[in-house]
């Protein structure tokens, strides 16, 4: 694969792919993370006198245009941390568009509004991809997190397009997770965490092969335990997945990987509810209550296993996080993750936030910008965006 620092820009227009999909409270950036990590990529190719015209996806509308879903609250923001104007498109293809596009001069910058307001976006339909083709001279694709998408944006576009390459992003994504899995320093621990085993089914197999030690936290961890026969209440669990589970535990054993569950739980009535009812271990669970986090031996127990560990992947939280009741499972292991001098790679929405919250985000290695596509690349699967920029090289 080629990037935007192996190829010149200069005075080109360039078509760039970003994923500014950044969760919006009314038009105000909750997070602004993905909009950050793009900076350098845009910065590169405007120091070589590139004009740009960035789109982005927000959301998931249906094919057409709704207003909550507008790139507009992006381009403003985007505008403040470029520290230049950067242009709002009233659409992302058609001919005020593409006159909006044709008449930037060097180090200008156009925000397209969101693709998915056309069906085409997300059917990789070639006269979408055309059209944005017809936008710019070279293309980037940055938008790591949407490389796991075969959309237009991402795949088609690069057919129309004779210079195409990745941004610095997609470079460093690229670089971290393929490092981890191709030869990391061990101890090597993996810490999978979240509600669905069904989402992570894929990584955990995949990463069996590769890892020492396997921590399984959330309310995947029920599953588990109800795998093995332990009353798990009123939590949640994926009955038909309990097979599943206890080949993944067996799968372990046979490997040779140490296979870590929680050991104790924080119990509520509801992840809402506003108060734990207590602490209980994995063995003594009352029928009635619910899971809802790892409690203070799990949290000893976990940080024994990483402490020594010299690369360690992390996704998922540990417990219902978003409610300040069932948070703390999570925030401690968040702590002792940023506390190992290895190399540190976190994933996936929910973990990030976490990092947020606690203001440690510069205590990782690496974090990574995407959610289902970190996913699919640990997993081993081919990206539709690499293999289409692959062709292009
Ligand atoms: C993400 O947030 O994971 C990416 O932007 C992809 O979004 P999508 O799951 O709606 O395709």
């Amino acid at each position: 694969m080629r990037f935007l620092d192996e190829i010149s820009v200069s005075g080109k227009r360039v078509l760039m792919r970003v994923d500014y999909n950044v969760p919006l409270k009314g038009d105000v950036i909750v997070d602004d993370n993905r909009i950050k990590q793009s900076l350098p990529t845009l910065q590169l190719a405007l120091d070589q006198g590139a004009s740009l015209v960035l789109c982005s996806h927000l959301g998931r509308p249906k094919g057409e245009p709704v207003p909550e879903f507008s790139l507009k609250p992006v381009a403003k923001h985007l505008s403040t941390l470029l520290g230049r104007e950067v242009l709002m498109a009233p659409d992302c293809i058609g001919p005020e568009v593409l006159a909006m596009a044709q008449s930037l001069e060097s180090g200008q910058v156009l925000l397209l509004e969101n693709l998915r307001f056309h069906a085409g976006e997300t059917k990789n339909d070639p006269d979408f991809s055309q059209a944005l083709a017809a936008l710019a001279e070279v293309y980037v694709n940055d938008a790591f997190g949407a490389s796991h998408r075969a959309h237009a944006s991402v795949v088609g576009v690069t057919e129309f397009m004779d210079v195409c390459c990745g941004g610095l992003l997609l470079k460093k994504e690229w670089q971290y997770l393929g490092q981890a899995l191709k030869d990391p320093a061990r101890p090597f621990v993996a810490i999978i965490g979240g509600a669905k085993v069904s989402s992570k089914l894929g990584i955990l197999r995949a990463l069996m092969d590769k890892v020492d030690s396997m921590i399984v936290g959330g309310a995947m961890a029920n599953t588990f335990r109800k795998a093995q026969g332990f009353e798990v209440g009123t939590s949640l669990v994926e009955d038909d997945l309990l097979e599943d589970a206890m080949n993944i535990m067996v799968e372990a054993r046979q490997k040779g990987v140490k296979f870590y569950l929680p050991v104790d739980f924080i119990l509520g009535d509801n992840p809402k509810g506003g108060i734990a009812s207590g602490v209980r271990t994995y063995q003594d669970i009352p029928a009635g209550e619910m899971i809802l986090d790892t409690g203070p031996a799990s949290h000893t127990l976990f940080s024994e296993v990483i402490r020594d560990a010299q690369t360690v992947i992390w996704n998922g939280p540990l417990g219902a996080f978003e409610n300040p009741a069932f948070a703390q499972g999570s925030i401690n292991l968040c702590r002792v993750v940023a506390a190992i001098s290895g190399l540190t790679i976190l994933g996936g929405g929910d973990t990030n936030v976490i990092v947020e919250q606690l203001k440690l985000a510069d205590k990782f290695s690496f974090i990574s910008t995407g959610g289902g596509s970190f996913l699919e690349f640990l997993e081993g699967k081919e990206l539709p965006a690499f293999v289409a920029l692959e062709k292009k090289s």
